[in-house]
């Protein structure tokens, strides 16, 4: 009787939702899409503009990445923030043998305090590999649904401030086939795996300081000291990047940490961001940028994802203000998104893509690969490796991964996430 349980359940959730999806699926962009595939070889237009300073070499570009800068955050993501200095002002042990053992879990505090009376307060979870004696790589990861749902535990504090409607409620059938939809790691990474091939999680909840919502985003600047009407006004995606930077000055002072190998992972929104952090701070040695799409490593002028006016129509407060003006005028942008991979080299970048995520626009994203890899070149590094989307070749820093399905995080993915840190980041 139990077994025929969820065969009952899907079919009455069938029965039920099947009107609803279809609904759902034709007036909601991202669902329609999934009804596409990416193109198999990446094929679209070239990127442009072309990179600057390249004609002159690697003293050419050096000398052209504070203008590249420059216009990523005039163009895109607002002005980065002020720097600010962080204390870590409480340190708990909540338990030596988490994950099966696998690691030591700690709760810090970070108080970060700006100029101008600007302050914030990171909780930041720590996950350290138990077994091993020398300083472990740390691989950073911002949550959306808050600490608690990330790391898979009811026994650390509750998030400062509340989760996004949909991280709630657990256990629900609609929960249920939004986790088989999204991957079985949207939420929650794979902890005990992590920590068993040797890396720590940093782990926080970027509602701590900017929660992903419109309304409130001019209270995250003011906050932070920051006129919130500024023209060049950071979006969320910068206040997430400037987060991880944060996260990063604390570990640095972390013996159990290996600063020198940090990494940060995200998905989607997130993984903007942490192309972003990468961009901006050459502390981050490793970005795993999994389907970031528009606004992340995808072409704008490809024209296939989605499109600027939609994106800053349904979140205003992810770029610049200025950004929104280039809907509808994607070839005057003066930069595209092999500008910000480029901004990484020569450090390392994974781009994560699936077939069926034509939102994220994977061949745009490809061919922004192509076009960034010869900047690692010219630091005497391979870039770019592969000739194929579907084979990751992690030999390169910079490197594209590409599975069947949907958005979401999968368990394809962290096999090749953890392979590619694996290669990049050797002691
Ligand atoms: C929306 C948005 C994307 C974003 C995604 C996500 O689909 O349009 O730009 O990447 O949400 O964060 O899951």
């Amino acid at each position: 009787m139990t077994q025929s349980r969820p065969l009952l359940r899907t079919s009455l959730f069938l029965a039920l939702a099947a009107p609803l999806l279809l609904g759902i699926a034709a007036s909601c962009s991202p669902v329609r899409y999934i009804m596409m595939t990416a193109s198999p070889t990446g094929a679209g237009p070239d990127a442009e503009p072309s990179l600057p300073g390249l004609e002159n070499g690697l003293d050419g570009w050096i000398q052209a990445r504070p203008e590249v800068q420059a216009l990523l955050s005039e163009t895109l993501y607002g002005a980065p923030l002020p720097v600010g200095v962080v204390e870590v002002t409480s340190r708990a042990l909540i338990d030596d043998a988490a994950y099966n053992g696998a690691g030591r879990l700690e709760m810090l505090t970070l108080l970060i305090s700006l100029p101008d009376d600007g302050q914030g307060v990171i909780d930041l979870a720590l996950v350290t590999p138990n077994g091993s004696s020398s300083a472990a790589p740390a691989i950073l990861i911002p949550s959306d649904c808050g600490l608690q749902a990330q790391l898979l535990r009811t026994d650390i504090s509750l998030n400062r401030n509340p989760v996004p409607s949909y991280c709630e409620p657990t256990g629900s059938m609609l929960e249920e086939y939004a986790s088989s939809f999204f991957g079985e790691y949207v939420v929650s990474p794979p902890i005990e795996q992590i920590l068993r091939r040797g890396y720590a999680v940093a782990a926080w909840h970027e509602s701590d300081i900017a929660p992903d919502r419109a309304s409130l985003h001019g209270e995250t600047l003011s906050a932070l000291g920051l006129d919130p009407d500024a023209p060049d006004r950071p979006g969320v995606i910068g206040v997430w990047a400037w987060m991880m930077s944060r996260v990063a000055d604390a570990l640095e002072t972390d013996p159990q940490i290996d600063a020198s190998r940090l990494a940060v992972m995200g998905h989607s929104r997130r993984a903007k961001a942490a192309l972003l952090a990468g961009a901006r701070d050459e502390r981050i040695g490793v970005v795993l940028a999994h389907q970031s799409g528009t606004g992340g490593a995808s072409l704008h002028r490809d024209n296939l994802g989605e499109p600027i006016g939609s994106i800053t129509d349904s979140y205003p407060h992810w770029f610049a203000p200025g950004y929104a003006a280039y809907a509808e005028h994607e070839d005057e942008l003066p930069l595209d998104a092999h500008y910000l991979l480029a901004l990484i080299a020569p450090r390392s970048v994974l781009l994560g893509n699936s077939w069926r995520d034509v939102w994220s626009d994977p061949a745009g994203a490809w061919r922004a690969a192509e076009a960034a890899s010869p900047v690692w070149s010219l630091y005497g590094v391979d870039g770019l490796n592969q000739t194929r989307l579907d084979q990751m070749d992690a030999s390169g820093r910079l490197a594209y991964h590409i599975r069947p399905a949907t958005h979401g995080v999968r368990a394809e993915d962290w096999n090749a996430f953890l392979d590619f840190l694996d290669a990049r980041l050797e002691p």
